[in-house]
């Protein structure tokens, strides 16, 4: 049995990363995925690989900071495929930040910047797809957060106030849309290995490898990087009939974090 067969999946940001796991998996449960991203090249090659292996997908170039995109994007699908049964509101990140996220390091221009990809374009979404959703009585929201919003351990205010506020969002939506057959759920992404890490600059020019083995060793009770199937398993999980009477959950992917305390941390003594 598969647990997608007949759906139909909007994935923003599935041309890389956790989006592109999220698109592969999806369309070998027998989802029809489309492959939304501001990296047009990326996402088509992503999407003819799965169409090849016998899946369905598509994909479109929207910039998800722009709403008029936003809404082509969900309108197409709906005339295409006839509904949005799912909705992966992923893409996000800090691309050009280059280190500046402490208070007085960014100016307003800057803090609109990242709030526009890591805010308003999630909620573009909800709201072109929402209506589709309610109409058909059935949907699966899953948006993404950061394991930084709660939990920093460096200061990136207006990415971490975006991801914050798409925690606060998935909890007042999935009340509002409670009465609808409409899940919406969050999952919070630990230190997972993807591309997003080349937007961010490591101290004093460490090599990216010693800076991730410092990372596990200190951060990561289960003591590896995360992978995009990691998240990839966990989006199916709240995508299928699997979690029908799970909403308004914030789900952490993050190889312990933050309940568990890294083994680097214990005591050596008996009690
Ligand atoms: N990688 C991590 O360790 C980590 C940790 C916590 C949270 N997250 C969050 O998880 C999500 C996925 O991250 P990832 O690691 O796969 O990122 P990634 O950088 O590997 O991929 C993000 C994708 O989003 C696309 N994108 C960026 N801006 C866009 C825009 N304006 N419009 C449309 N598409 C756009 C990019 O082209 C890219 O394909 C993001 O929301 C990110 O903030 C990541």
């Amino acid at each position: 049995m598969l647990y997608l067969e007949n759906r139909v999946a909007i994935v923003t940001g599935g041309a890389k990363g956790m989006g592109e796991a999220i698109c592969r998996k999806f369309a070998s449960e027998g989802c029809t995925v489309v492959v939304n991203d501001l990296d047009l090249e990326t996402a088509r090659k992503v999407a003819d690989e799965i169409t090849a292996q016998g899946g369905s997908a598509i994909a479109n170039k929207v910039d998800q900071t722009i709403q008029a995109d936003v809404i082509a994007s969900v309108e197409d699908t709906v005339s295409r495929y006839g509904k949005v049964d799912i909705l992966i509101n992923n893409a996000g990140g800090v691309a050009g930040m280059h280190g500046r996220g402490a208070l007085g390091t960014f100016d307003m221009d800057e803090f609109e910047r990242i709030t526009d990809i890591n805010m308003r374009g999630p909620l573009y979404y909800l709201t072109a797809v929402v209506p589709h959703m309610k109409k058909a009585m059935y949907g699966k929201i899953v948006n993404f957060s950061s394991i930084g919003a709660m939990n920093p351990v460096v200061s990136v205010i207006p990415y971490h106030a975006s991801k914050g506020a798409i925690e606060a969002m998935t909890r007042n939506l999935a009340f509002e849309l409670s009465t609808y057959n409409i899940n919406v759920n969050v999952i919070i992404p630990g230190n997972i290995r993807t591309p997003f890490w080349g937007n961010v600059v490591f101290p004093d020019g460490m090599d990216e490898e010693e800076f991730f083995r410092q990372t596990v060793v200190r951060q990561v009770p289960i003591q590896r990087m995360g992978t995009s199937e990691d998240i990839a398993g966990a989006a199916l999980f709240l995508s299928s009939g699997m979690s029908d009477f799970v909403t308004g959950q914030k789900i952490w992917v993050a190889g312990g974090s933050p309940d568990v305390n890294p083994v680097t941390v214990r005591y050596d003594v008996n009690i």
